[in-house]
């Protein structure tokens, strides 16, 4: 069996591929900083499933500290999965520096540490953010992100950038994957899936950023989860989408959200953010032609199962920071 260290293994993907490698038998080694980016009492939770498992250690690590992070991690690996990262798109405009620190200097830090351990694989986080606003839909990987929308998807094509000189230099394996708007049960509390079930459940009103016609190809955090597993027997460098290749109109997903929970929600419109992406859209075909990968979870079951989590939670879940 495999030993994998995954970076952010508190967090909301990561803690989900660790599940997965676990329940395959492999070994997880798990770093975490544990910042307070949001309610850190979900990450918390979040680990304590793992720690509840066989074959999972867990380091306390920030991987923009260099000398730390080389200093934890162990003498051998079979991969690591960085998926350790600062990741909301609006708030990276207040601190782009703690972006630049984690995705960038981060992701350079676990490259470094690869190097020394002589791991020879690296599967990379990124973000369907660095498309932009330019390119035609759906979007291929072979798309031009040279124009970035805000500091967050800046920092994350200089971190795939990065992963590029590594696997050039020195033969590594290095795999970037981009999500795309991942949401499910205990998902991220910033991003609007989880705010629109809590603010209608709660029956607080609900903020939609510009008119609500922006359309994101939202996607399962078990599908992906199963991505990220299935790009780790790639070879040389490889950018891949992992998306629904479904796009819905956020004012759709609202609905989708009001019926399930049984209520209406009470909008309060607020202003277009220059950050944002009208629109995001996956082309699969290289997930599909390289990983075997497709969806496999519908947004009406998805939804009904973030939905199901947030119930059985509620009482804790509602107080949730959502902003
Ligand atoms: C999300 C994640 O936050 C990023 O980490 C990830 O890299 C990115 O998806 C991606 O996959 O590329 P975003 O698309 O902004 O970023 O996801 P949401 O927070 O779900 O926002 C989707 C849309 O809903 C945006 O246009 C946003 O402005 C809007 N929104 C969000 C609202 O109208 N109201 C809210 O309360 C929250």
């Amino acid at each position: 069996m495999a030993l994998y260290v995954v970076t952010g293994c508190a967090g909301f993907i990561a803690a989900n591929v660790t599940e997965k490698l676990l329940a395959e038998g492999h070994s997880v080694f798990g770093l975490d900083n544990l910042n307070d980016a949001y309610d850190v009492r979900l990450k918390h939770r979040r680990l304590e499933r793992l720690r509840a498992l066989p074959n999972f250690e867990f380091r306390q690590c920030d991987i923009s500290d260099r000398a730390a992070t080389l200093a934890a991690l162990p003498a051998r690996a079979d991969a690591v999965f960085n998926l350790a990262a600062r990741a909301g798109v609006r708030p990276s405009v207040d601190d782009p520096w703690v972006y630049y620190q984690a995705n960038v200097t981060g992701t350079l830090n676990m490259l470094e540490a690869c190097k020394a351990r002589g791991i020879s694989k690296f599967v990379l986080a990124s973000t369907s953010s660095v498309y932009g606003n330019r390119n035609p839909m759906p979007y291929r990987e072979d798309a031009n992100t040279d124009y970035p929308l805000s500091p967050y998807a800046a920092s994350k094509k200089a971190a795939e950038v990065m992963g590029h000189a590594y696997a050039h230099l020195y033969g590594m394996d290095v795999t970037v994957l981009r999500f795309f708007t991942v949401y499910g049960p205990a998902g991220r509390p910033d991003m609007s899936l989880f705010r629109f079930v809590q603010w209608v459940a709660e029956e607080r009103p609900v903020i939609i950023y510009g008119d609500g016609t922006q359309s994101r190809d939202f996607t399962y955090v078990d599908d992906i989860a199963r991505g990220v597993l299935a790009s780790r027997q790639l070879e040389g460098y490889n950018i891949i989408n992992l998306g629904s290749d479904e796009p819905l109109v956020l004012i759709e997903a609202l609905r989708l959200v009001e019926a399930q929970v049984g209520k209406q929600a009470t909008i309060d419109w607020k202003p277009w953010q220059e950050t944002d992406m009208k629109a995001s859209w996956a082309n699969i075909a290289k997930a599909k032609e390289l990983l075997g990968w497709t969806p496999r979870v519908s947004y009406e079951e998805g939804i009904e199962r973030l939905i199901g989590w947030y119930m059985e939670n509620r009482e804790w879940a509602r107080e949730i920071r959502t902003i």
